[in-house]
């Protein structure tokens, strides 16, 4: 399975990177599972302003990092977005990278990581109104974690406290990359 993570944050001193790392490095040592990063930051996409909507233009021709990151998504079989919370949603970068979305997530799996003071639940709830809109699959599993910057080490490896909590992080991420390997096996057959 191609494994896209996505890191959903751009700002400087971010925290949501180190969340990635660690999902990457435990993604990383399942059998037939390949981890790429998909980092917001070398898209750098101006705010959305196509005058048709993606799913409704058989012209449409991207360039740029636009296309990049299209073919970033295409190129996947399942993905992890990996977001904070920020004023009750998801960060605006991360809304308007998903609205050049056409069909690149088609039928796949997605499973999400959030983290804020309330522990990304208002993030998690946005994202799944957000993800059918792209025509994918949101797993019925999600991690929820706390500030990252406190979570997280600079590498991305997760605190002792958390990760011997059995209804912590750890635990739940686990979970959740079963569900999409199952799912994404699940999906590709009616994607043929
Ligand atoms: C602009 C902004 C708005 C935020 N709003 C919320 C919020 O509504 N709920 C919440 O739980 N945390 C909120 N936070 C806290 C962040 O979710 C938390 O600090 C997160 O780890 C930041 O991720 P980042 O460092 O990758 O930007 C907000 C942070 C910022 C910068």
């Amino acid at each position: 399975m191609k494994l896209g993570i996505i890191i959903g944050s751009t700002r400087d001193g971010r925290s949501t990177d180190r969340a990635a790392k660690w999902a990457a490095t435990v993604a990383g040592t399942l059998d037939d599972v390949e981890v790429t990063t998909i980092d917001l930051r070398e898209y750098d996409l101006p705010m959305f302003n196509e005058a048709i909507s993606p799913q409704y233009n058989p012209e449409r021709r991207t360039e740029g990092v636009v296309k990049q990151w299209l073919e970033a998504l295409a190129a996947q079989d399942a993905v992890i977005v990996v977001t904070p919370e920020y004023n009750r949603s998801i960060p605006g970068v991360l809304k308007n990278a998903f609205d050049y979305v056409a069909y690149e997530l088609d039928r796949k799996p997605v499973g999400i990581i959030a983290h804020g003071s309330a522990n990304g639940a208002q993030a998690i709830s946005h994202l799944r109104g957000i993800i059918p809109g792209m025509l994918a699959v949101s797993v019925p599993r999600a991690v929820f974690v706390p500030v990252a910057g406190g979570a997280f080490d600079e590498s991305g490896v997760l605190n002792a406290d958390l990760a011997k909590n059995p209804y912590g992080p750890a635990g739940a991420l686990t979970a959740m990359l079963t569900d999409l390997v199952e799912y994404s096996k699940a999906l590709a057959t009616i994607r043929k």
